[in-house]
């Protein structure tokens, strides 16, 4: 005989690591409304308003603006491919994991992928992307990276969009960590395909996958000679549930389309340039008290996320004790860095719930008592006096 399974007790968790943030609880509390049925008048309502909430977020007039179902690997995956039939060329941008993602689903659904690279932790040259559009015959889309969570690097767009399009190309962009925390103008920019992910600055738990599809974009799915490669992230047949006709096509994760409806409430509350503002000074106030302990910011200069900050290890100092004491000692969770940053960096994530100056003094003061344990000496308070000036405004 075994035992019974004992009742769920997670410890409680400061959230600043690269995902997921905190979650107000009117989003946990919206993930227990009785559930109803995926075809119920009451759920398309909620379907019609999430999609003006949307709309709003992604500062879109886009129709085709969508929760899909599955976290933010599955909107890449089905902005790749429903936009690309094999043998089409598509240039994807690389500077780290989730440009290498992109690059990998390009070339595993039959696409001749054409790469353009920048070292880890630099932002993209758009002189770059133009000349690999020129190797192309002919271009069917970029991909590109908006906030690369694994450097902290936060890419320009405003010169990439009529660049792409003077070629005939089509525009990707993944917001998964800027979506909701810094500016993202889909319609201004000229965007044709994005999408993002509901467990970083929308803070609502993963599962779904905001997406959003511009006018050239649907021309372009609508127009397709083969079938989507992918049934499931098919949106030929998913637009026809989230548009007028209702045909079921997969059955709504009813409580998570709740919470993210939650979410967005919450954020059209806030107002998005406020939380803009907020994600901004909540970072600026933690650089300035990372730089007091002798902490730089890894990503490059005048090219650092608010969201998420790429922060470089001192010398001589073991990476996963500090993460471990952080956890254990604080429960602060932090990330670690990734691929040819592993040991070199923490990813210190400030995003949606997570943002606020409580965390920000939280994490600094950690860091001041955990750091000298770990063999690196800081003068104690010297972090969090500098944070508390950007805070005063002095
Ligand atoms: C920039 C970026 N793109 C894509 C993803 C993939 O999202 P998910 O892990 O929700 O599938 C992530 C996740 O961290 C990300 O940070």
């Amino acid at each position: 005989m075994t035992s019974l399974a004992e009742p769920l007790q997670p410890p409680t968790r400061v959230l600043l690591g690269p995902g997921p943030s905190n979650v107000h609880p009117r989003v946990l509390r919206a993930m227990s409304i009785p559930l109803v049925g995926h075809l119920d008048p009451a759920f398309l309502r909620i379907m019609d308003e999430t999609k003006r909430l949307l709309q709003f977020v992604f500062q879109t007039r886009n129709e085709l603006t969508i929760p899909l179902s599955g976290t933010g690997s599955a909107g890449m995956e089905a902005c790749l491919v429903n936009l690309l039939e094999p043998g089409d060329e598509a240039v994807v941008c690389v500077n780290g994991v989730f440009g290498t993602r992109m690059a990998e689903i390009v070339e595993r659904y039959g696409a001749t992928l054409v790469r353009v690279e920048a070292p880890w932790g630099r932002v993209i040259d758009p002189a770059d992307v133009a000349a690999a559009l020129k190797r192309c015959r002919r271009p069917k889309l970029v991909g590109i990276v908006h906030a690369e969570t694994s450097t902290g690097a936060w890419q320009p767009l405003e010169e990439i969009g009529p660049l792409v399009h003077a070629a005939g190309a089509l525009l990707v962009v993944d917001t998964v960590t800027s979506l909701g925390g810094c500016p993202v103008h889909v319609d201004d920019w000229g965007i044709d395909a994005c999408y993002s992910g509901t467990q970083k600055c929308l803070s609502c738990p993963p599962g779904l996958s905001p997406i959003t599809f511009g006018p050239r974009a649907v021309e372009v799915l609508s127009k397709r000679k083969s079938k989507v490669q992918s049934w499931y992230l098919d949106l030929t047949m998913i637009q026809k549930y989230w548009g007028a006709e209702r045909v079921y096509h997969h059955t709504a994760p009813i409580s998570m389309n709740y919470a993210l409806h939650e979410a967005l409430r919450l954020i059209e509350e806030e107002g998005l340039e406020a939380r803009w503002r907020r994600h901004e000074g909540n970072h600026r106030a933690l650089k300035a008290g990372l730089a007091a302990i002798g902490l730089g910011i890894a990503s490059q200069e005048n090219h650092q996320l608010w969201t998420l900050n790429s922060v470089r290890i001192p010398d001589g100092v073991e990476d996963a004790r500090v993460r471990t004491a952080l956890l254990e000692d604080f429960g602060i969770e932090i990330g670690g860095g990734l691929g040819p940053l592993k040991g070199q960096t923490w990813r210190i994530g400030l995003m949606g719930e997570s943002s606020n100056a409580a965390n920000v003094l939280l994490v600094l003061s950690a860091l001041e008592r955990v750091l000298p344990q770990c063999g690196y000496a800081v003068k104690a308070g010297a972090g969090l006096a500098a944070a508390q000036r950007v805070y005063a405004g002095s």
